[in-house]
């Protein structure tokens, strides 16, 4: 890997880590408020963001690297509103789009043509995650403040396996 592409890379494991880090805390948000729903949702969501640091960090074992990990900055603990926190879950998976796209520009300038097949899943996946959190967002601003509106949400995003 040539060093610019190691950078983005391991940058790239302490942004998804903080992710999941963010929507634990999220998730500890939602179930101090009662939208259990929600919670389990966001908790899928942690898991998954410590699945897209696995992948970072197999890719860059594969390529001979080894990863170093920093540090984490500690997420607020009360994020609002369901709407106004899944508001918060749109604008972050935005800017972790700009960072992968970023990542795929680094991979592109260098000639890291391994680096840029693998980094095609996480650009597909970008799409999918900004996709359902302002799906989401969608809802709870149609139902606006009808508590019925919003438990239908929760009861809803309490299903996600
Ligand atoms: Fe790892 Fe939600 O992007």
């Amino acid at each position: 890997m040539k060093e610019k592409v190691y950078k983005v890379y391991n940058d790239q494991v302490q942004a998804e880590l903080y992710s999941a880090y963010l929507y634990l805390a999220m998730s500890f948000d939602m179930e101090s408020k009662n939208y259990k729903g929600m919670a389990n949702w966001l908790e899928k969501q942690y898991n998954e963001e410590r699945e897209h640091a696995f992948k970072l960090i197999k890719f860059m074992q594969e390529c001979g690297e080894k990863p170093v990990l920093q540090q984490i900055d500690m997420p607020a603990a009360d994020f609002g509103t369901p709407a106004e926190l899944f508001a918060k879950v749109l604008e972050h998976e935005k800017h972790v789009t700009a960072l992968i796209n970023n990542m795929y520009e680094v991979a592109l300038e260098e000639k890291d043509y391994a680096a840029q097949i693998h980094l095609q899943w996480f650009i597909s996946e970008q799409v999918e995650e900004e996709a359902n959190a302002s799906e989401i967002l969608d809802k709870l601003q149609m139902v606006g403040d009808s508590v019925q509106g919003i438990l239908m949400v929760d009861a809803q995003l309490g299903d996600r396996k």
